[in-house]
């Protein structure tokens, strides 16, 4: 089925650029890298949020919700671009925080995006460690229904089928630019946590025969619970679109998470200071930068040589990088 068949409203700024990265592939000595600037969509400072919210919004409105709900730790940017997609379309949104990282920089409690949710206006709830995020989403709207309000629930991450729409509307607009450029991907590689990035870019290069592999880099717990989640949205989404999906090819990698999600690296530091240095391309701790640096380690050890390309989604971010200023001292 086409994309335009279902419930949208158009919030962010596509097409997102498709960019070469010709200093740093240079400086690498492998593969041509090219970057599909994600971060770029435009809500709030972007990120990849922002495409799946024009799904889960629209289905929102339809239901006749006055109030957006969802959770993320202190400094999703998930969360943030939600509370933006609010804001702008005059909805309420509480959104359930967890302290999910032990980063001690205290920064970390106030800057970032849990600045920027506080001045669009949501209402923040936060909890401890451990708590049931979905639990409390469930309590919190219930709690608003006997106030009067009607509240939607946004998973985690945005990551169902009707998110991941967004991410099969941007494999179709990343070939159709690579076309028009004339530029042939062996490769899409990109941060991947919640799944639905990833399954929705499977699915939608899969249905239009692409011959673009995926790698989607776990940035949180192990890659095996990360293939199970990409695997269960990816069903879900095809069967949404009547395609079919072949789920032998959802690779995730693992190895860049390293102490834990949210906890700098080495390699992700390397990274960020690589693609700002080179590229004047700002990449975030969480997400991005390990995904990059799971990247450039996969050139070092051989795994994409010179002559094949390379595609890397920057998913945003950069908005949490004021809470880890010390990383990078
Ligand atoms: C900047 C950034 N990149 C990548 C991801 C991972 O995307 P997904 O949750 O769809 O797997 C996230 C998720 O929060 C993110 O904020």
């Amino acid at each position: 089925m086409q994309i335009a068949h279902f419930p949208r409203v158009k919030m962010a700024h596509l097409p997102t650029p498709l960019e070469p990265l010709d200093r740093l592939s240079d400086h690498l000595g492998g593969p041509r890298i090219w970057v599909k600037r994600d971060d770029c969509t435009g809500l709030a400072t972007g990120g990849n949020k922002t495409r799946k919210l024009e799904f889960l919004v629209a289905d929102a409105l339809e239901q006749q919700a006055d109030t957006l709900i969802t959770a993320g730790g202190l400094q999703s940017n998930h969360v943030r671009q939600t509370a933006a997609a609010a804001a702008k379309l005059g909805l309420a949104c509480d959104l359930v925080l967890q302290r999910n990282v032990d980063w001690p920089e205290a920064s970390y409690q106030v800057a970032g995006n849990i600045l920027l949710d506080r001045l669009m206006g949501a209402t923040l709830h936060i909890k401890e460690k451990g708590s049931d995020r979905e639990a409390e989403m469930v309590d919190l709207a219930a709690r608003l229904k006997s106030e009067g309000r009607t509240a939607y629930i946004i998973p985690v991450g945005g990551s169902n089928a009707t998110g991941a729409l967004g991410y099969a509307n941007c494999a179709l607009e990343l070939v159709n630019q690579a076309n028009d450029l004339g530029v042939a991907f062996d490769t899409l590689i990109h941060a991947s946590g919640s799944a639905g990035t990833q399954a929705g870019l499977v699915v939608g290069l899969q249905a239009i025969n692409a011959g673009i592999e995926v790698v989607g880099v776990n940035d949180s717990n192990s890659a095996t619970e990360l293939a199970i989640k990409v695997r269960a949205v990816a069903v879900d989404l095809a069967d949404k679109l009547g395609v079919t999906v072949d789920l032998d090819a959802i690779e995730c990698l693992d190895g860049y998470v390293g102490a834990g999600y949210g906890i700098p690296t080495d390699g992700m530091v390397e990274a960020l200071r690589l693609c700002a240095s080179l590229e004047g391309l700002i990449l975030d701790p969480v997400y991005s930068g390990k995904a990059m640096a799971g990247l450039i380690d996969q050139i070092r050890l051989g795994r994409f040589t010179k002559g094949q390309t390379v595609v890397f989604v920057h998913t945003g971010g950069s908005a949490a990088l004021s809470a880890y200023a010390s990383a990078f001292e």
